[in-house]
């Protein structure tokens, strides 16, 4: 046998996964200590609800696991080596396949990082799935279908039908009912290197741990909760990546400022899907508290713990806390880094990081990583909703906007179009919005979640000339990977309304065949549906 059939074979062995399905699932969670959660941790976890595949909202990153697993199109796999980059070219290739939207989660029981095999399991891709998302704010499973679109549509329009969310305080639990101070390590003890954080891609300067939530305290305003990657540095020194402008980075310059010597700070990995979805977005604006508004979506108190070393009080029920200090006067190269745009990013000259005094984890940590730029990040719905609402109070002819995560750039705003020109006032009022680089105004009638039918709209309604505005010069996105310095860029707004005939559009403006059919029988798309409810 040729050594190249061996490798084959060798691949081959490693590629033993099952695409899981309820029925054979919970003797699997039990396993991995994914779904019985009150038989491996005695004692420590009454607060917590055991989720056998009901809808969320989630209390752990754990009992949402368990949920989704449970309700189908998440795969384990017993292997992977990730110094092959296997993992990164398998999420590549169900993204091909299926789409940001459709492609299944992964759990990997052992991954090989830096030559060693290590215990797992690695989560992988567990808020691409609009499906999930659905469960995850708490739509009834039996209205999440396979169509990702309408079950995003589904998951947005729950929350929508919160209203304005009302926050609620954190409420803090002892030590001793905190799952994730279950295992403590301090100084000596602590190797991060031994844990399974993966390199992503070979362009990347080395692991990352790219799913943690640094939380810092500031005097006057308070607690603040925001993802950013920590670049493996040593055993006990990770990176801190919040980008200019960020509130941790201004959380961080702040108390430079003050005179600060070194600021305190926590990273805490594997928060429930909503937390981690206020700490991964803007839903809370600088000064207020992802975690009030993380309980506010959940219609609960986020249970916090007090931190080994310092004040802070970080999300309790997680799966580690990573506790240390990040020296505010000395700043060191971070990155490249693969970012959202799916470009390598560009080193950063001076960036934080931190010096971790203590871990303390549960039991058999699950673990997650973000293929950025590859996969879906977080759960969007909760911010998308919120801004929604949020935008129709000064501009009160918004009927949805949305940016396609696999679209990073674009930006889909609908309008009740009342008068003339309003299409390009609205784009106009938005243009601040940094990753808005290419705004597109649409009907309302047109399904800004579905981008294949925005992208129709425009080679139908939209004429370039006079149709479209360039804003020449104006804040780009930082990651941009078109900006010549990364912060200066233009803008373009399509306005893709039905032009009126006030603005020279025709006279009279002609109906989609779909309208005609509609109008001929209203209801024949309800009847076609249940007459041929197999074939659809
Ligand atoms: C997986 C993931 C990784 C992220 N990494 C970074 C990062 O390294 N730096 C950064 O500034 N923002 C990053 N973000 C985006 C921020 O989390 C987001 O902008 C958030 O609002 C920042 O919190 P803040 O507004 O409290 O600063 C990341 C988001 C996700 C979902």
């Amino acid at each position: 046998m040729s050594e190249n059939s061996n490798q084959d074979n060798k691949k081959k062995d490693n590629l033993d996964f099952e695409l899981k399905t309820s029925s054979d699932s919970s003797a699997m969670l039990e396993n991995q200590g994914l779904g019985k959660e009150s038989s491996t941790n005695e004692g420590s976890l009454n607060s917590i609800h055991i989720n056998d595949g009901t809808t969320g909202p989630y209390d752990s990153l754990r009992e949402y696991m368990a949920a989704i697993e449970t309700n189908g199109n998440v795969l384990r796999i017993k292997k992977m080596d990730q110094d092959s980059y296997e993992i990164t070219g398998l999420m590549y290739k169900l993204v091909d396949k299926y789409g940001w939207l459709g492609a299944p989660t992964l759990i990997i029981e052992k991954v090989k990082v830096d030559g060693n095999w290590m215990e797992g399991p690695v989560i992988v891709n567990q808020y691409g799935l609009a499906g999930h998302e659905a469960m995850a704010v708490g739509v009834s499973i039996n209205e999440i279908n396979d169509n990702q679109v309408d079950n995003f549509k589904k998951a947005l329009n729950h929350v929508m039908s919160m209203g304005e969310i009302k926050l609620i305080q954190p409420i803090e639990i002892t030590k001793e009912d905190a799952p994730s101070k279950e295992i403590i390590l301090k100084g000596d003890e602590i190797n991060v290197l031994d844990f399974p954080f993966l390199k992503s891609n070979p362009g990347d300067n080395g692991r990352f741990i790219n799913t943690g939530n640094l939380v810092t305290i500031d005097p006057e305003q308070g607690r603040n909760v925001g993802t950013y990657r920590m670049q493996i540095k040593g055993p006990r020194k990770i990176g801190i990546n919040p980008e200019k402008g960020q509130d941790g980075w201004k959380f961080l310059m702040g108390m430079k400022e003050k005179g600060e010597k070194v600021a305190q700070a926590a990273v805490v990995l594997g928060t429930d899907p909503i937390v981690f979805a206020m700490s991964s977005s803007k839903t809370a604006r600088t000064g207020q508290d992802e975690l009030e508004f993380a309980g506010g979506f959940k219609g609960s108190p986020i249970e916090v713990v007090k931190c080994e070393d310092s004040e802070i009080r970080v999300p309790a029920n997680v799966e580690m806390i990573i506790e240390g200090e990040i020296p505010l006067d000395d700043m060191e190269v971070e990155g490249p880094f693969g970012e959202m745009y799916g470009y390598m990013g560009l080193p950063h000259e001076e960036q934080f990081y931190m010096d971790i005094k203590t871990i303390t984890h549960r039991k058999n940590p699950l673990f997650v990583n973000q293929f950025t730029g590859v996969t879906r990040g977080f759960i969007t719905s909760p911010y998308e909703a919120n801004s929604t609402m949020g935008l129709r109070k000064f501009i009160p002819e918004i009927v949805n906007f949305h940016g396609p995560p696999d679209l990073t750039g674009y930006f889909f705003i609908s309008i009740d179009k009342q008068k003339p020109h309003q299409a390009m006032e609205v784009a106009e009022k938005l243009s601040f919005i940094p990753i808005a680089k290419i705004m597109i105004v649409v009907d309302k009638d047109v399904n800004v979640h579905n981008p294949r039918e925005v992208l129709a709209t425009v080679a139908a309604r939209w004429q370039p000339h006079p149709n479209s505005k360039i804003i020449k010069e104006i804040e780009s996105f930082r990651l941009d990977p078109s900006s010549q310095d990364r912060k200066s860029g233009s803008k373009i707004i399509i306005d893709a309304t039905r032009q009126w005939p006030e603005e020279n559009g025709p006279e009279p403006y002609p109906k989609m065949n779909r309208e005609h059919l509609v109008e001929h029988d209203p209801e024949i798309f309800d009847w076609i549906e249940k007459k041929f409810k197999d074939l659809i």
